[in-house]
């Protein structure tokens, strides 16, 4: 009698598995797009604009044209002020990167301005940007003014 309820309950569970493929069959669905906020929203520095890579080849160019005046530590020297720490990043707090990008590129090296490549500035500032603990990410800090733009300064990380 037992046994005749639990294949009773078995054929019942079989009977609702059938009737539930169709709709478990829907679940191939595409999943519903990412909420437009997360495309929308504005890039920043914090959002790894550069990789480390870059960063080191712009440790080179920073060294043969820039710590000079700079200092190795990039503390600043006598004229030339800090590229790291709160007084550099406050100066440049919601400005683009596309300001600093040709800011650097027309007046530095302040001995020799405008001596610097778009490449040789992209990888610079990508130096100054982890020497300011902005984390590195997977794409390299493009050359082009209209990409540059689009990538806010933020000294302090946005919350969200
Ligand atoms: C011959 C010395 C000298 C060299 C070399 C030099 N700089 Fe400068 N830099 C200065 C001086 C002086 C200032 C401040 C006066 C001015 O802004 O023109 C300055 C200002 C800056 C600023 C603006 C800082 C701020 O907070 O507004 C940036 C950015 C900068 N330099 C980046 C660089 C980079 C990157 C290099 C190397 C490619 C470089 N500099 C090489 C002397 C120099």
């Amino acid at each position: 009698m037992i046994r005749l309820a639990v294949l009773a309950i078995a054929g019942l569970s079989a009977v609702a598995a059938a009737q539930s493929a169709p709709r478990a069959g829907q679940a191939g669905a595409p999943p519903p797009a990412p909420a437009a906020s997360t495309e929308e929203r504005a890039r920043s520095v914090w959002d790894g604009v550069y990789t480390e890579e870059q960063a080191k080849r712009g440790e080179t160019v920073y060294r043969e044209r820039c710590s000079s005046c700079h200092q190795p530590t990039l503390t600043g020297g006598e004229t030339a002020g800090p590229l790291v720490g709160a007084t550099f990043t406050a100066n440049w707090n919601g400005v683009t990167v596309g300001d600093l990008f040709e800011r650097t590129r027309v007046s530095m090296p302040h001995d020799r301005p405008g001596t610097l490549t778009r490449q040789q500035t992209a990888d610079v500032l990508a130096y100054v940007f982890s020497a300011n603990k902005f984390p590195a990410g997977k794409t390299e800090l493009a050359r082009q003014p209209e990409l540059l733009k689009q990538i806010r300064f933020d000294a302090t990380k946005p919350v969200r």
